[in-house]
């Protein structure tokens, strides 16, 4: 026996937070029955209703991909607007992204049907880093690139300890173009961060997410993370990561 909500993650439909709101929303039966439940526990045997589908098990299949800029990271957009699943036009696996990147960031983002990947590595407690490379207005002073290393305060809470170099600077256009490695995924959390110490981010790109990088690709491109690495990552997020 399964909870439900783990069940219909690892069925590629959602991540397992999405599921539970599915449940509680009364999308979800259970042998013609709608459950409301989080806890319920189902069988192999049991038929399971999402929406209206049934419920059928996918192999898990996992994406590195370099997501270009004006592109949101969602499987469909009210709007109309490009989103990271036009890129996947012949995968029949129905993926979803790991998280992620604004609608003007661009980079590496993970994508998966595996529901459970999904809850670890983007669980805060997990801690896996992620380095961005983010042009800012301005020149920030020492004093500020400390206050982002040691952490922020921001309408959510503090932000955790990061590791912030600049990489150059220019003085005559005003700007400035630092990594930075954070721990946690607060929402639009470097955008917050710099806009917090008075530098707003002019461009964003992730470039690395644990030990993934873009390495050989391009925007839009994509390639299927080695057995090895997606091993590497669930070891990663089950014992911690040192910061
Ligand atoms: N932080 C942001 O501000 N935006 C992103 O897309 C990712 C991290």
């Amino acid at each position: 026996m399964e909870r439900l909500q783990k069940v219909i993650a690892q069925a590629g439909v959602a991540s397992r937070r999405k599921a539970e709101e599915l449940i509680t929303s009364g999308k979800v039966k259970v042998n013609g029955q709608v459950v409301l439940e989080l806890g319920t526990k189902v069988k192999p045997s049991d038929e399971i209703e999402v929406n209206g589908i049934p419920l059928e098990k996918e192999e898990p299949v996992y994406f590195l991909f370099y997501k270009p800029r004006g592109v949101i990271s969602s499987v469909k957009d009210d709007k109309g607007r490009k989103v990271v699943t036009d890129f996947f036009p012949e995968l029949k696996e129905r993926i979803f992204p790991v998280g992620r990147l604004d609608y003007d960031t661009s980079g590496l983002l993970l994508m998966t049907n595996d529901g459970e990947f999904t809850n670890q590595m983007t669980h805060p407690r997990y801690h896996i880093p992620k380095t961005y490379i983010a042009k800012v207005k301005g020149i920030p002073s020492k004093t500020q690139i400390i206050q982002l290393q040691k952490g922020i305060k921001l309408e959510d809470g503090m932000t955790a300890p990061a590791k912030v170099k600049m990489l150059s600077l220019d003085k005559r256009k005003n700007s400035s173009i630092f990594e930075l490695t954070i721990y946690e995924g607060k929402n639009r959390q470097v955008r917050r961060m710099f806009e917090a110490i008075g530098h707003p981010v002019l461009k964003l790109k992730r470039e690395r997410f644990a030990f993934l990088t873009l390495d050989g690709l391009s925007p839009g491109d994509s390639r299927e993370l080695t057995p090895h690495e997606v091993k590497q990552l669930r070891h990663l997020s089950q014992n911690g990561n040192q910061r």
